[in-house]
């Protein structure tokens, strides 16, 4: 068979990650083209994946390249265009969180790809995280009763790229680093977001702030659903200290705690320094496996003709939540969701 030819749109920091995978870790898949904004770090990039075929825009790979999927890894701003320009030309879709910037343009998105028979998976990487997947399995199986409170945090080492500090371009920190923990706790407790309260504040990086208006780097959500479980979502960035996603639902009849700082089971002691253990220096390194299994999964829902374990609608749903709570950091007031 034929392998899948996989075209990376947006090589920047995600976008290599996926195209090492697709080129060298994904079994059926290979990497076809490279696509980017900028055409020197295009051919650069593509250069050193060893790959061929490099374009400065999406409508230029699919006229002039043979392919059967992109893989989105552009700025937020961006998504909504680049899929929809695949879905027409009838192209499958894996896109990185978060999904758009707008509601309206996830349901075009959705539409697009309906519309086409393609598939339109989201990057949601923490769903196929050993960890994460075994507490979901469990939860799932009863093994802690009926989940009552649910909790999820992620802080990041260094800021992100200059686009994903302004709410304008990115829908700011808690889509660009918090998205993951929206859609964590939907999916860990299978149910949606009824009622969503945020504060935020900008506590160390006052230059973006003076900046960006709008910025914050540390935000606290709490959060309801509609099942009655009680949530809240923990996000800092940057922190310094490394990479941290951990999670916890506490049930009518137990506990399950996700994650740890500690990367592996190694730990030192000496009279000079006290324990020492290393933790994760980011996110490459926390969810390396994830990210491979996703793309074997994207790439096996193709050849397969399956529905992805992570649709556009999750991407939409985490988004409604991101954009409630930051609704709510402007009015200081919980802000309720619609929909079932
Ligand atoms: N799942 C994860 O853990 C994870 C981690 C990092 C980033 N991401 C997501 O990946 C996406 C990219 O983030 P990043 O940190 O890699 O950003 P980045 O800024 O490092 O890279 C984005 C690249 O896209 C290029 N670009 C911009 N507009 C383009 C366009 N219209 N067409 C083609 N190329 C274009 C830029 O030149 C840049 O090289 C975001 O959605 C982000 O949230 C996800």
């Amino acid at each position: 068979m034929n392998p899948v030819r996989v075209c990376v749109v947006g090589i920047g920091r995600a976008g290599m990650v996926h195209a090492t995978n697709f080129k060298n870790n994904v079994p059926g898949a290979s990497l076809a083209a490279v696509v980017d904004a900028d055409l020197e770090l295009a051919e650069e990039r593509a250069k050193d994946l060893g790959v061929d075929l490099f374009f400065s825009d999406i409508f230029q790979a699919l006229d002039r390249a043979e392919i059967d999927a992109i893989c989105i890894t552009t700025p937020t701003f961006t998504h909504a265009e680049i899929a929809i320009a695949a879905a027409k030309a009838e192209v499958h879709i894996f896109c990185e969180k978060p999904m758009a910037l707008t509601v309206k343009e996830a349901e075009e998105m959705i539409q697009a790809a309906r519309k086409a028979g393609v598939i339109l998976q989201m990057g949601f990487m923490r769903r196929f995280d050993p960890a994460f997947r075994v507490a979901r399995e469990r939860i799932e199986g009863g093994e802690i009763g009926s989940p009552m409170l649910v909790r999820s945090l992620t802080r990041g080492p260094g800021l992100p790229p200059r686009w994903a500090c302004d709410l304008r371009t990115s829908n700011g920190m808690l889509a660009e680093v918090n998205s993951h923990d929206f859609d964590t706790i939907r999916w860990l407790v299978g149910s949606e977001f009824e009622r969503i309260y945020a504060e935020a504040n900008t506590l160390k990086c006052f230059d973006l702030k003076e900046e960006f208006p709008d910025f914050y780097d540390n935000a606290i959500v709490s959060l309801r659903l509609k099942n009655g479980t009680l949530g809240m979502i923990e996000g800092s960035c940057p922190v310094d200290y490394g990479y941290d996603a951990r999670a916890e639902v506490l049930g009518s009849e137990g506990v399950i705690l996700i994650g740890e700082l500690q990367d592996t089971a190694v730990v030192s002691c000496t009279k000079s320094t006290g324990l020492v253990a290393s933790n994760f220096p980011g996110w490459r390194e926390r969810f390396r496996e994830a990210y491979i299994a996703e793309a074997r999964h994207f790439v096996e829902c193709i050849i397969e003709g399956k529905e992805p374990k992570v649709t556009g609608e999750d991407g939409k749903r985490a988004l409604e939540g991101v954009l409630a709570a930051n609704k709510s950091i402007q009015s200081g007031v919980p802000v309720s969701l619609g929909g079932s």
